[in-house]
């Protein structure tokens, strides 16, 4: 069985949800990073070669997510089915990200915001919807990358410049930023997203 340690704002792996790792012979948090950071990689040539731009949907959400982690986790894209200490009810998913979708294609639509404004919202709520058991952190970094990219015709954020899975002060700051994003003010997170 892994044991794992966490860094600052990270969910935890539920037992149930930690006994469907695909790949048994991990044991360490570092390999479960090594293992899902070379999936991931997988997950950016696919997309690379698609180019997708009809991303604003459950189907196209849960795709990526796929993409991302389905050679390490049972559960890629599939929904959570219990609470976290983030997030909404497991149940609520599905509605919250209609919701979500339709509410972006609306900012999307009126260009009454600036780009990286609606691009930070989006990651935001998605984070807080927070769809998945895990890696939901990365899912919606990429995807609002990818509402940059492919819809909003504008640079993906650089996200501090650094990896943000490990501790570091970049992470304490991406997570301070979500949580002054929590009590709705946006300006730090659309600082970091740029830094
Ligand atoms: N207070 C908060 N408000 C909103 N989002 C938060 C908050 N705290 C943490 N998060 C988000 O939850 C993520 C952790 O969720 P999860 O472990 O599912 O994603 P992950 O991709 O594995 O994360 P990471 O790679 O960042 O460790 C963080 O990366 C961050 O995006
Ligand atoms: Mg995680």
């Amino acid at each position: 069985m892994i044991n794992l340690e966490y860094p600052e704002g990270a969910t935890p792996i539920d037992p149930d949800e930690a006994s469907e790792l695909l790949l048994t012979h991990i044991t360490t948090r570092e390999e479960l990073d090594r293992w899902e950071q070379d999936n991931i990689i997988e997950a950016l040539a696919w997309i690379e070669k698609t180019k997708p731009k009809d991303i604003l949907n459950e189907a196209f959400i849960r795709k990526l997510h796929t993409q991302m982690f389905g050679n390490v986790w049972k559960w890629a894209g599939k929904f959570r089915q219990s609470d976290k200490n983030i997030g909404g009810r497991w149940w609520q998913i599905p509605t919250d990200l209609k919701d979500l979708c339709d509410d972006a294609k609306q900012w999307v639509d009126s260009r009454n915001e600036p780009s990286d404004e609606i691009a930070v919202r989006f990651h935001h709520r998605l984070v807080l919807i927070h769809p998945f058991p895990n890696g939901n952190g990365r899912l919606a970094r990429l995807m609002a990358d990818l509402l940059l990219e492919n819809i909003l015709d504008h640079p993906r954020f650089t996200w501090g410049s650094a990896n943000l899975s490990s501790p570091s002060d970049t992470r304490q700051r991406y997570i301070a930023a979500l949580r002054a994003a929590d009590g709705n003010n946006y300006q730090p997170l659309l600082e970091f997203a740029r830094s």
